[in-house]
């Protein structure tokens, strides 16, 4: 807090500073618990002696304003200050434009962990190489390790613009070079970027259904018409997209949230519809670094010969989802366009953060990270597949995927899972996963897929079979037969 004290009035300069003092803790800039600055800095500012400074905190403490706390400073009592809480101020008659009717969603870190965490695309942080990040992180936090006093680059820092292109062509066999990566805070941010330069209202968006809620939000945020498009085995059904679709939203590695990969003919049949159409298409690669079982298939990036596919990759898995790191790999013709928004929306993210994550990248420790991580969340993934196939497999099938954090676990044929309901009676017992049905757009694009979405990110080892068994006996109560939904 700034103490302003007018040292040329009248009276001495501790009764001054004194009263400068009290006045911030009744009018609340100063509240119950906060620190007072230390002396010598406030002295230093207010251009007075130490021990000036020093006569207005004794007395201050001898009123019970202030108690001093042996090694850490001087901190407004419960009695000196106001609570904690903010003043009340008045709710106000503004309201958004006509149409905003979005609401933040519930996050992650909002729900307290539960004891049998079956959350989907969540990474464990226990095995994030913190002291490493720390390391790369105090190296750039220092004069001269990077332009720190300039703004940077719209497409992000050029280090890591060259890491990010390395590490896709080891790791996806895509071609691509720094000038085509544009670093963004998280896909979402790369979401909104390219809504921003390519979509007018009333554009129609193609996306999965069942789909990314997250994406269908924020096209339909931006005026676009949402069409859910049916997802079966092979992927996104290409000849369901509206043929007015402009832009197609696909996750073709790991169908979120069915976990299929797209297969080899849609993919190609998707980059046929594109070209035919004259649409561009977004390619969701955000989980697929960890890999358990086959090879993985070509991206459509790879496959695009006429610059209509957004590559959009994020580190939200790979690394953590509070750094809030990601790229798009954008076709020549949208580079300058999307470049301008990222400037025009937040200039560039956080310089030093992105130059520690190309050393990152550089040093070979995000590969290592990712190898060993794949390693924890392949015995966890098999530990789920066994404990569903056990314990839920009457009611629930796996659906094959070969990557990622989740699987997904559909209601067998001519069955029907109320999962709104299961949810609520499996979170009673410490239970958190996610159901298939919540998925679906609404309306949906075709008939409702009902079952589990159950993520092993952070789910422990020793605990996922015994939390699969209570999900079962628990199950029996919300499965029902139907002869109209799948
Ligand atoms: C389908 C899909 N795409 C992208 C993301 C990552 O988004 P971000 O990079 O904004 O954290 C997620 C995270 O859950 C996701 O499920």
């Amino acid at each position: 807090m700034d103490l302003w004290v007018d040292l040329n009035r009248r009276g001495d300069r501790a009764t001054a500073i004194y009263r400068a003092l009290v006045a911030a803790m009744t009018d609340g800039r100063l509240r119950s618990g906060d620190r007072l600055p230390p002396m010598r800095a406030l002295a230093t500012d207010l251009a007075v002696s130490r021990t000036t400074v020093a006569t207005v905190y004794e007395r201050l403490t001898a009123e019970g304003y202030v108690e001093g706390r042996v090694g850490s400073g001087t901190f407004v009592t419960a009695a000196g200050g106001l609570p904690t809480e903010q003043p009340r101020r008045p709710v106000g008659q503004l309201q958004p434009k006509p149409g905003w009717t979005f609401r933040p969603s519930v996050t992650s870190s909002q729900l307290v962990p539960p004891p049998f965490d079956f959350r989907a695309g969540i990474p464990d942080p226990a095995l994030f190489p913190f002291d490493i990040w720390r390391r790369l992180v105090a190296g750039e936090l220092r004069l001269g390790a990077h332009q720190v006093g300039t703004y940077s680059e719209p497409s992000g820092h050029a280090g890591l613009r060259a890491a990010i292109a390395g590490h896709l062509g080891r790791s996806r066999s895509m071609s691509a070079t720094a000038d085509d990566v544009l670093v963004t805070n998280g896909t979402q941010q790369g979401l909104d970027l390219i809504a921003r330069v390519l979509l007018q209202p009333g554009d129609v968006v193609a996306v999965e259904d069942p789909g990314y809620p997250h994406a269908r939000e924020l096209f339909a945020a931006h005026g676009a018409t949402v069409a859910p498009v049916p997802v079966d085995a092979e992927g996104l059904l290409v000849q369901q997209i509206p043929p007015s679709a402009r832009l197609v939203f696909s996750t073709p590695s790991h169908q979120f949230p069915l976990g299929v990969p797209m297969s080899l003919p849609r993919r190609r049949e998707l980059i046929g519809w594109g070209e035919q159409h004259d649409a561009a298409i977004i390619e969701d690669d955000y989980d697929s670094e960890f890999r358990y079982t086959a090879r993985p298939l070509e991206p459509l990036h790879a496959m695009d010969r006429s610059g209509r596919v957004i590559y959009a990759g994020t580190f939200s898995k790979s690394l953590l989802p509070s750094l809030r790191m990601g790229f798009l790999v954008v076709p020549e013709s949208l580079r300058a366009a999307l470049q301008a928004a990222r400037q025009l929306t937040d200039w560039h993210g956080v310089t030093a953060l992105q130059a520690a994550l190309a050393r990152f990248i550089d040093e070979g420790q995000l590969a290592r990270h990712v190898r060993r991580a794949s390693g924890v969340y392949q015995q966890r993934r098999d530990a789920v597949i066994d404990g569903v196939q056990r314990h839920l497999g009457e009611w629930l099938e796996v659906v094959p995927s070969a990557a990622g954090l989740h699987i997904c676990a559909r209601s067998r044929p001519g069955l029907v899972l109320d999962s709104a309901g299961l949810l609520v009676a499996a979170r009673r017992q410490g239970i958190t996963v996610e159901g298939l049905a919540e998925h679906h757009a609404m309306p949906p694009a075709g008939p409702v897929q009902t079952g589990l979405v159950i993520g092993y990110g952070m789910a422990q080892l020793p605990s996922i079979d015994a939390g699969l068994a209570v999900t079962g006996r628990l199950l029996r109560r919300f499965v029902s037969r139907s002869a109209t939904v799948q």
